[in-house]
């Protein structure tokens, strides 16, 4: 039974899991979330002092209000936190929290990376109908990051490409802000994109026939404000238009990679995480490419609630990675990324390497 502890972003987030012999899946026996998103709503994006400021009044609530609803018949058997990447006051408050429990309940603790967590939203026992076999393919698609990731096993895990600029969400969420979406703009664009005619635009998909496994949306999002900066007024037709064509170019150039990936690597199973995966469509469209290709792949989305940044996925991540370090080695790292703005293949080496000491924490760089 482990204890979720998530603060990287402007959310205050705790969860209690359950893992049981015999079910590949954990069970989820509690979520409590808080959130300072209606703070940041009208600047647009998170603001890192105010998010921080909010999170220590909410960290303790919540951590109870979660552990009263586990309805707990006997101790945790250890805490999960993450980490890093994050802003670094939001994670300095979920990590000494997590610190300081470990040290007065006597509770081993485990360090988790937030993206690897985003994966592990998919071991969340929900309304999957088979296990997770590996080789598994991950595609993290968040409002800081798009990458793909092979996992050989659990201890296994390789960085094999990821956005050399924007990220899918941040390209969502900034065209989003010009239409007057609010912040973050993925669930409106969403809704707009279905009303949307898809024959309206055709935005740029940058470099989405190269052979690697990297993405950059920087393009289209010049291209989409480009085109919003054309018109005195927009209409609801046209933001849903625009909506529409850069959600198919998003989801084109994610399926495609993703369906590419899948083949060079002969993974069994393919995971969607992070919150664009809570697009329904991108979902649909990975689901029939998969089957246009005849890929022999189970696919697996979380449920909607879990893309999104939170505990539970902390939790689960914390359970199947379970080398617990001791708690004075626990820090925050805010650029624990798998590789950041300027992407290069040292950059994704140090993060792999970054990845493997969380694994094998006894390499001494906590
Ligand atoms: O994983 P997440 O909660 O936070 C990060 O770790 O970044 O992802 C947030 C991102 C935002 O960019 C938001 O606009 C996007 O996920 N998002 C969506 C949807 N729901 C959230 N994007 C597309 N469609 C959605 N339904
Ligand atoms: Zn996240």
């Amino acid at each position: 039974m482990v204890l979720g502890i998530e603060t990287s972003c402007d959310e205050t987030s705790a969860a209690v899991i359950e893992k049981e012999t015999g079910n590949p899946f954990v069970k989820l026996l509690s979520h409590s979330t808080a959130s300072s998103m209606a703070q940041h709503a009208e600047t647009g994006g998170v603001i890192p002092e105010i998010a921080a400021r909010n999170q220590i009044q909410y960290i303790i609530p919540i951590i109870n209000q979660a552990l009263k609803e586990a309805q707990l018949t006997r101790a945790i058997d250890a805490i999960a936190v993450t980490i890093g990447p994050g802003l670094i006051g939001s994670l300095l408050v979920g990590v000494e929290t997590a610190k300081t429990l470990a040290f007065v309940w006597n509770k081993p603790i485990v360090p988790v990376n937030h993206l690897i967590g985003h994966i592990y939203a998919n071991w969340i026992e929900g309304n999957q109908t088979k296990s997770i076999l590996f080789p598994a393919l991950a595609l993290i698609v968040s409002g800081g990051h798009t990458d793909l990731v092979l996992m050989k096993s659990h201890k296994h895990i390789q960085w094999l490409g990821g956005t050399k600029d924007d990220a899918s969400g941040e390209a969502i969420d900034k065209i989003g802000r010009r239409i007057n979406f609010p912040y973050p703009a993925g669930p409106a664009f969403e809704k707009a994109a279905a009303k949307g005619n898809p024959q309206a635009y055709h935005f740029p998909r940058p470099i989405m026939h190269d052979n690697a496994f990297d993405f950059s949306f920087s393009g289209l999002k010049t291209a989409a404000l480009r085109e919003i900066y054309k018109h005195k007024t927009l209409d609801d037709q046209t933001r849903a238009n625009i909506a529409r064509g850069v959600q198919d170019a998003i989801i084109d150039v994610l399926v495609y990679k993703t369906c590419n990936a899948a083949e060079k690597h002969q993974v069994t199973s393919i995971l969607l995480s992070g919150g664009v995966a809570a697009n329904q469509m991108l979902r649909d469209v990975l689901q029939k490419e998969i089957k246009k290709r005849e890929l022999s792949v189970q696919f697996f989305a979380p449920e909607k609630f879990l893309c999104t940044d939170n505990a539970a996925m902390i939790a689960a991540a914390g359970y199947f990675n379970n080398k617990p370090i001791p708690w004075k080695k626990v820090s925050a790292d805010s650029e624990l990324y798998f590789e950041g703005k300027n992407a290069s293949p040292q950059a994704a080496r140090m993060a792999l390497n970054i990845i493997r000491k969380i694994n094998e924490p006894e390499t001494t760089h906590f």
